[in-house]
C-alpha cells in the first residue's frame, strides 16, 4: 500500500500541463465538470464567501469557473509546477486566488470553519490509503464552516480496486465508503451525477456529488 501511495505521490509532484493536461485528456468531462459546477455548485457562492480547492491543479476551475464568484480561492497542489502555473496566471490577470504546493496526504493544520464551500476534484482517487483518506476528509471538512457546500468529483465504483499501471496508481473506492466519510463528519448528501457516462466492466465511473456541511 505504501509503495503504490508514493507511486500516486511522486507521478503527480512530477506533472505540469505538458505531460497531463485534463481539458484535453478528458476533453467531454472537463466539460461536464465545468457546467456540473456552474449549475450545482456556483449557485451556493456568494461575493464575500471563500472557497477552498484541494488538489486544485494548475487552478484551471478555482480561477475561471469560482473565483468570479467569490472573495477568494485558496488552492492546493503537490505539484509545484501546477501551482507555479497557477500562481502566475491569477496574477497575471488579477484573479482573486492564491495557490500553494504541499502534499495533502501529510496531515495539514487548517483552521477549523474558515472557509464557506470546498472542492476536491479528482483529489482522492490518487490517495491509495484508506486510513490517509478518511483523515483528509475529516480535516477538509472540518476547515469549512456549518452550512458549507462541498463539491466533489472522483472514480467511484461497486466494488473498490486499486488500479496501477506503470508508473500511476489510483484507488477507485466503493462509492458508499467514498460518501460515508463525508457523512461521517457531519455531511448530508445533496446530489450526485454520473460524469463521465461510461462505466468500466466492474462498474466503475465518474461522479460529481455536493454535500453540505450540517
Ligand atoms: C485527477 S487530478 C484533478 C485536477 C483538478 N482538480 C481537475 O479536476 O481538473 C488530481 C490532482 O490532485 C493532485 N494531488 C494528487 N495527490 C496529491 C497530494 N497528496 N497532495 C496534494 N495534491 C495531490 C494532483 O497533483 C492533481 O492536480
Amino acid at each position: 500500500m505504501e509503495e503504490l501511495e508514493n507511486i500516486s505521490k511522486e507521478f503527480w509532484a512530477s506533472r505540469d500541463n505538458d505531460n497531463w493536461d485534463y481539458t484535453k485528456t478528458f476533453r467531454n468531462r472537463f466539460i461536464r465538470q465545468k457546467q456540473f459546477l456552474y449549475y450545482f455548485f456556483v449557485p451556493h457562492i456568494h461575493a464575500n464567501h471563500s472557497v477552498l480547492d484541494l488538489g486544485c491543479s494548475n487552478g484551471l476551475c478555482s480561477s475561471f469557473v469560482i473565483s468570479p464568484y467569490c472573495k477568494y480561492v485558496e488552492g492546493i497542489d503537490i505539484s509545484p509546477k501546477f501551482i507555479n502555473e497557477a500562481n502566475e496566471y491569477a496574477q497575471a490577470h488579477n484573479i482573486n486566488a492564491h495557490f500553494k504546493t504541499y502534499d495533502l496526504a501529510k496531515a495539514i493544520d487548517f483552521k477549523q470553519n474558515v472557509y464557506d464551500h470546498g472542492m476536491a476534484l479528482g483529489l482522492f482517487t490518487c490517495i491509495i490509503d484508506n486510513q490517509i483518506f478518511k483523515k483528509m476528509v475529516a480535516l477538509f471538512v472540518a476547515a469549512i464552516k456549518p452550512g458549507g457546500y462541498i463539491a466533489l468529483k472522483d472514480s467511484v465504483g461497486e466494488n473498490e480496486r486499486v488500479h496501477q499501471h506503470d508508473n500511476y496508481a489510483a484507488n477507485y473506492r466503493l462509492k458508499s465508503t467514498y460518501i460515508n466519510a463525508f457523512i461521517n463528519n457531519n455531511c448530508e448528501l445533496i446530489l450526485e451525477r454520473q460524469l463521465g457516462l461510461e462505466l468500466t466492466e466492474d462498474h466503475i465511473g465518474s461522479y460529481f456529488f455536493i454535500l453540505q456541511k450540517k
